[in-house]
């Protein structure tokens, strides 16, 4: 059994996903972005400019130690997880940090009102939490988004679990747009 990465996992990891989306130099506005919360020793916001993220485009930004990725969904992706009716999924529920535990896991209930392009997600798999990596079109299959290189999970467009020993959708944490381009979590 392979061991939850680690934290020298997660920075390697995260820096690969910053390079993954558009080279390094692109990504650094993002991470000047990054904010403590005042009055706190412990990065508890975080701030980002998603004014360069094109449709199909993903950043991994820090929140509260965790990677958390924050992806700008294509039409196409969108359509691909309204389609799937709830009792295709293996967790039901959204895990969003703003709604009741109850709340089902459908595309408005895992987004933030008004900004449905946008999805927020801690990116650390819900089985014993490895590191997620995006899987692109490119490797054959146009529903996942990523996967865990530990024991093979597997998260649709949305974060929700599709495949593999996890059981629960990735966790919306607290966040909201404070303008179109400007997105703050925590
Ligand atoms: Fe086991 Fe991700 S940690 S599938």
């Amino acid at each position: 059994m392979t061991a939850p990465a680690s934290r020298r996992d997660f920075l390697s990891l995260a820096s690969a996903a910053f390079v993954g989306v558009g080279g390094a130099t692109a990504m650094w506005p993002f991470i000047d972005q990054m904010n403590p919360h005042p009055g706190t020793s412990r990065v508890d916001q975080t701030v980002v400019d998603l004014a360069q993220i094109a449709p199909g485009q993903e950043i991994t930004v820090r929140w509260n130690g965790q990677p958390v990725f924050i992806r700008h969904r294509t039409s196409d992706e969108i359509a691909r997880t309204s389609s799937i009716s709830i009792d295709q999924l293996r967790d039901p529920f959204a895990r969003n940090a703003a709604l009741p535990v109850s709340t089902l896991a459908t595309d408005a209930n895992r987004t933030a009102a008004q900004f449905p392009r946008w999805l927020v997600v801690v990116g650390l798999c819900t089985h014993l939490g490895c590191v997620l990596r995006s899987v692109s079109p490119a490797e054959g299959n146009d529903v996942i988004a990523w996967a865990c290189p530990c024991h093979a999970a597997r998260f649709d467009h949305l974060g929700r679990v599709r495949s593999g020993p996890a059981r629960t959708n990735l966790p919306v944490p607290p966040h909201h747009f404070e303008t179109p381009t400007r997105l703050r979590i925590g």
